[in-house]
């Protein structure tokens, strides 16, 4: 038999929220009715100008595209305030956070995440035989924010990589500035990552800026959530250049097909769809909270800023699974956080924002279980 690479050989795959059509067939629910609450997606679709330049683009498909996606690493460099040499572009961000494990991180050594946190992380830290490891804020569940003191403590002359996700996922929780610059500065021998995927929803411009201070930092963003172009597959990455040149060298070639980098560009300039969603998620956000209160085995962990929540299962005589198999019989689609999320026990779900009907399926759901 062929040797596949050390830790390979018992591959662990990432787990996606469940599709709405496969619920609805399998429990015999009409599509129209299914709340899929489980992928973070944009309740609004995808960006309208990014859709007309994809359409228009379609009789262009025989050319390649610039291998380093030049027109969108162009454009966002020019709305970021950075040059086009501290950009680098990806099939989602989770093609970069591929190409920085690889180009970081040594087989053997460490990279540091809050637990739990978004999987692909460790995923990728595992698969080639890095070390991932999860810091715990076990004082902190009332709120799951991050022990800023516990994760700078936890990082070691071998910790190559150290995550923040801000706002964090699962938990929807926000870093102060100060608190991201401190986890910076005290990992000077580490590549930091900074996440932005959710930055949008926090109502605020986030701490990309920061990618022009500081030499050990790179600074991720997705089209997938605001800009409602997770099918579409793009990210971007900022960085200083010696960081971006790095990755270069290990990116595949033509990562960024024509229909990314002319959809992107499109993105960047809808104001619009962005704003709309942003207000959507906002205003629900609220509204949910307020109908958690009509709920007594169940409580929503408060200060989120992002486009999910975590709910914490009260009721000792049920569990996370239980919960999540119950509200899938009554079309309502969440995460499991036993199952989604390392580090986080059976005691969690992880529950999108969406359109106030949904919210309202997701907790009449909820109070309607045994
Ligand atoms: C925290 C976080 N980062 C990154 C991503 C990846 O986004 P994408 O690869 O779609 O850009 C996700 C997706 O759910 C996420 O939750």
């Amino acid at each position: 038999m062929r040797r596949a690479h050390a830790g390979l050989e018992t591959p662990e795959y990432y787990v996606p929220g469940l599709p709405a059509d496969y619920v609805a067939q399998r429990y015999g629910i009409p599509l129209a009715d299914i709340a899929k609450l489980g992928s973070a997606e944009n309740p609004h679709g995808a960006s309208p100008l990014a859709t007309e330049a994809v359409r228009e683009y379609l009789d262009a498909l025989h050319l390649y595209p610039s291998w380093t996606a030049d027109p969108l690493r162009e454009e966002i460099a020019v709305t970021y305030g950075f040059d086009p040499s501290e950009v680098i572009c990806g099939a989602g961000e989770t093609e970069i956070l591929s190409l920085i494990t690889r180009a970081f991180c040594p087989p053997g050594d460490k990279i540091q995440m809050p637990g739990p946190c978004f999987p692909i992380y460790h995923l990728f830290a595992e698969a080639e035989g890095r070390i991932p490891v999860l810091v715990h804020s076990a004082t902190n569940r009332q709120s799951m924010a991050l022990d800023v003191d516990a994760y700078l403590e936890a990082i070691e002359p071998n910790t190559r990589i150290v995550y923040i996700t801000n706002p964090h996922s699962p938990s929807g929780t926000w870093l102060e500035e100060a608190e991201v610059r401190r986890i910076i500065e005290a990992s000077a021998d580490a590549l930091v990552v900074l996440d932005e995927a959710y930055v949008h929803y926090s109502e605020t411009s986030g701490y990309i800026h920061l990618a022009h201070e500081y030499e050990n930092l790179a600074v991720l963003r997705t089209f997938s959530k605001a800009y409602g172009l997770a099918g579409l597959r793009i990210g971007f990455g900022v960085a200083s250049q010696p960081i971006i040149d790095t990755l270069m060298a290990v990116k595949p070639t033509w990562n960024m097909g024509q229909l990314q980098i002319v959809g992107g560009v499109a993105a960047l300039a809808d104001h619009e769809h962005v704003a709309r969603t942003v207000r959507t998620i906002a205003e629900n956000r609220d509204y949910v909270q307020g109908r958690f209160e009509e709920l007594d085995r169940f409580r929503m962990v408060r200060g989120s800023r992002s486009n999910f929540f975590l709910v914490e299962i009260l009721d000792l005589d049920t569990d996370s699974t239980k919960v999540f198999e119950g509200l899938l019989e009554r079309g309502v689609v969440v995460k499991d956080g036993s199952v989604s999320f390392r580090g986080l026990d059976d005691r969690f779900l992880r529950c999108d924002v969406n359109l106030q009907m949904h919210m309202d399926r997701l907790v009449d759901a909820l109070s309607d279980l045994p």
